[in-house]
């Protein structure tokens, strides 16, 4: 069984207008999305943020911003990309990694909530910016996520400030007078069993107890998406049923708000990248597809071994073959799929590969010199009225850029 594509028609002839490769998103998912988790925690006093770092195209960005939902940015990159779309810095939360001194004072100087995750950063910020408000990113010892390398909790973790150092957060915060507004936790992404979450969720509120002043407890991202056709979506009525009544509780009692930052969550399955299959190759004990594009376009197949489903949307009543889908980079590892069944694909035709709109373009490089995809937006209220939101640029351009900006 194969997953299906969303509105092939749509997807065809973007196909036979915009060429590929090509990123496609489409508006209607992202809303459902948002509406989706505000509906399971409608009796929780909560907010959302968007983790940026999953998509920031500013037609993305400015539908979140639209929703009302703030933003997770990681970087003076992000936080100045948020600023430039329309947030309000009071809606930024900054979490950078390893923040530098620079990055401290600038963020800052904008206006967001600095969201500090080690003890010798929270001391030099309470140095130089005495009396202010702050979040601490605690790492409350249980990490999960559908690759070792997404887990950003646990002892094996670079991030936060173990929760069992609670006592010394306080102890700088006193010191330097900051008022600690927000406790932050980010366990890792595409959470497979939400009961890991659960676990996490429990001890951040255990610690949130012990702080007064909180006005939020923010519980991260890393809500899973359904990849495989045989997975089941986030069943989030259980979710609110299993979380919801401890944190409406906490907030209850201490009137804090609960606040979420998914990135993948709200727009893995919005895109699709569209591409055009350049050669078929039977070696007689395996048959390639090769494409237009390539792990520098969506890297995650290579990275994690992800899985994306793959449509042929050309010939979608065509004999199944097994198939690898490879890429056009000069790497073995550039391969979209392995061993997969799919109707038979001809040169020429036009692949669908979907849930592709969360570090998708995000994570893409122009590696091998190949120009990055173009990115089509299908607004909601009429898909058949897609507009490009980003043009290919054709190799020359590509180079012409590189020439320019080479100081040699
Ligand atoms: N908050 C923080 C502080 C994060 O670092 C992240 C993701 C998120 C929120 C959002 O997590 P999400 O809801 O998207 O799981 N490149 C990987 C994912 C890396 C996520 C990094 N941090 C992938 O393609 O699977």
């Amino acid at each position: 069984m194969q997953k299906p594509a969303p509105f092939p028609e749509i997807l065809a002839r973007i196909h036979r207008s915009a060429s590929t490769p090509t990123y496609v998103y489409f508006e209607r998912t992202i809303r459902k999305q948002v509406e989706r988790l505000r509906a399971a925690l409608d009796h929780v006093p909560s907010r959302l943020l968007y983790a940026m770092k999953a998509n920031s195209h500013p037609r993305v960005m400015k539908l979140f911003l639209e929703q009302g939902v703030g933003v997770d940015a990681v970087s003076p990159g992000e936080l100045l990309l948020a600023l430039r779309v329309g947030f309000s810095p009071e809606s930024v939360l900054f979490s950078a990694n390893n923040m530098t001194d620079a990055e401290m004072h600038f963020a800052q100087s904008q206006g967001a909530l600095l969201n500090i995750g080690e003890l010798s950063r929270l001391e030099a910020y309470g140095e130089a910016y005495p009396g202010s408000k702050v979040c601490a990113r605690l790492n409350p010892e249980v990490g999960a996520g559908h690759h070792a390398h997404v887990i950003t909790a646990g002892a094996d973790s670079k991030f936060g400030i173990p929760v069992r150092k609670m006592p010394e957060i306080q102890a700088t915060c006193r010191q330097y007078d900051l008022e600690l507004v927000g406790l932050h936790q980010h366990i890792g992404s595409g959470i497979p069993d939400p009961a890991t979450l659960w676990k996490a969720v429990s001890v951040m509120l255990d610690a949130a107890r012990a702080c007064p002043a909180l006005t939020f407890v923010n519980l991260g991202g890393g809500l899973g998406v359904p990849y495989e056709p045989e997975s089941a979506p986030l069943d989030l009525l259980d979710f609110s049923a299993q979380f919801g009544e401890a944190m409406q509780a906490y907030s209850g009692e201490h009137g804090a708000e609960i606040w979420f930052e998914p990135g993948r969550f709200f727009v893995a399955e919005s895109g699709v990248l569209l591409v055009t299959v350049t050669t078929v190759k039977d070696n007689g004990d395996r048959c390639f597809a090769g494409v237009d594009s390539g792990m520098g376009h969506l890297v995650r197949p290579a990275m994690y071994g992800s899985y994306h489903e793959i449509v042929n949307l050309t010939n979608p009543s065509g004999v199944p073959r097994i198939y690898d889908v490879v890429g056009n980079i000069c790497e073995t590892g550039d391969r979209f799929a392995r061993d997969r069944s799919i109707p038979e694909i001809r040169e020429g035709d036009c692949l669908a590969i979907l849930d592709t709109g969360a570090y998708g373009i995000s994570m893409a490089s122009e590696y091998n010199l190949r120009p990055l995809p173009a990115e089509v937006w299908v607004p909601e209220d009429n898909p058949a009225r897609f507009r490009t939101i980003t043009e290919r640029r054709s190799p020359a351009q590509m180079v012409a850029e590189l020439m320019r900006r080479s100081l040699d």
